[in-house]
């Protein structure tokens, strides 16, 4: 295999992913016979491919969290497939459920939660290491693991943290300990959802270029969920923009972010800074504003159309399909009908790729 083709080599892959909460049923519902549902995700297709950042971008509420934790097998599909390697993925527990998060692992916005704080690095470590076979035999060589954990994630000398317990250290160093245990399983996948938004700013950078270290380092698939769109671009080779639910826009980051073609991508762009884009004010103020919508009830068609700027009556009842642009971005929208070609199924148009 040429080096080109291995990288873009797929690891983990989402087709037409659909998440539906049961809400509980009040005196009311139960009157009129209806079931309600949270459509916190809706036929979302993604594929995370090894050495290659992914972001997940979009505003509380939209589902981020939701896909994270499908992908993780933490809750069961409503409907669609997940396909690891190559392979589709049965909901289950057992040696299949471990195997899995094995090579998929989840790393959390708060370290200080996910780490318990009456342990230390050093026990947070070698239980990862040993609940996946991978501590060694004896002591001089488990030493050893959590030695190169520990100068994987740049905490050094090893020896420094090993004892120390998670309120004796700083947030960074925190989140980095966090990510150091998802490595004690060798995984090929990270999730990881709002890794650096609790961190100082001053902080965030040095954690996200860890991770791209490990990208490069470690061939890992990453899937970075973020509210922030601009270290989308600095951090993601690839940038999908989700809305109420439902990815809207995709394409490789630069391309995302400076020629966002969506109306909602073109929102989030304008309401988050950037030195290097010079938008005219006029643009700006095109972009609408508003709240999102419930996803009890979603509006039909397209669901920013409540607060588009550009909607048109078809976005009204018409869910847009996948239209391609060019240098594979694509974007869900009716405006783009006369322009892009329309996919409506869109594990054909990743296949394609
Ligand atoms: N376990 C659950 N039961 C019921 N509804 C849920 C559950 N988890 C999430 N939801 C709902 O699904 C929708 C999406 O939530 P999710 O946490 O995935 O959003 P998010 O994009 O991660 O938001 P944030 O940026 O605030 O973290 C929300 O309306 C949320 O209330
Ligand atoms: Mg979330």
């Amino acid at each position: 295999m040429s080096e080109q083709s291995e990288n873009n080599h797929i690891v983990l892959e989402a087709r037409g992913v659909t998440k539906h909460f049961a809400v509980r049923r009040t005196g009311r519902d139960l009157l009129a016979g209806k079931r309600r549902a949270v459509h916190a995700v809706d036929d979302v297709s993604l594929r995370l491919r090894r050495g290659t950042v992914t972001a997940l971008v979009g505003e509380s509420g939209s589902g981020k969290s939701t896909v994270a934790r499908l992908l993780a097998q933490l809750y069961p599909l409503t409907s669609g497939e997940i396909h690891l390697g190559g392979q589709p993925v049965k909901a289950g527990r057992g040696r299949s459920f471990r195997s899995y998060v094995r090579r998929v692992q989840l790393i959390f916005q708060d370290p200080f939660a996910s780490l318990n704080p009456v342990h230390t690095v050093r026990y947070h470590l070698t239980r990862a290491l040993k609940i996946h076979g991978r501590a060694g035999s004896g002591e001089a060589e488990l030493e050893k693991n959590l030695t190169a954990l520990l100068n994987r994630v740049q905490l050094t000398p090893p020896h420094q943290y090993l004892d120390k317990f998670p309120h004796e250290l700083s947030g960074g160093q925190r989140q980095r300990v966090a990510i150091a245990r998802a490595l004690g399983a060798d995984p090929q996948v990270l999730l990881a959802d709002e890794p650096v938004s609790m961190l100082d700013v001053s902080i965030r950078l040095g954690v996200l270029n860890l991770l791209k270290d490990l990208k490069d380092r470690l061939h890992l698939a990453i899937l970075y969920i973020t509210h922030d769109i601009a270290s989308a671009r600095y951090f993601a080779d690839t940038t999908l923009v989700m809305y109420a639910g439902r990815i809207v826009e995709g394409g490789d980051s630069e391309t995302v972010t400076q020629r966002p073609a969506h109306p909602y991508t073109q929102l989030l762009i304008a309401s988050a800074p950037d030195p290097d884009r010079v938008v005219a004010e006029e643009e700006q103020e095109e972009t609408g504003s508003g709240e999102p919508p419930s996803l009890i009830d979603p509006p039909a068609g397209c669901r920013f159309h409540p607060r588009c700027p550009k909607a048109m009556e078809r976005c009204r009842t018409e869910l847009p399909p996948r239209f391609d642009l060019a240098d594979g971005q694509w974007a869900a929208c009716w405006l783009y009908e006369g322009d892009g070609t329309a996919r409506t199924d869109d594990h054909e148009k990743e296949a394609a790729k």
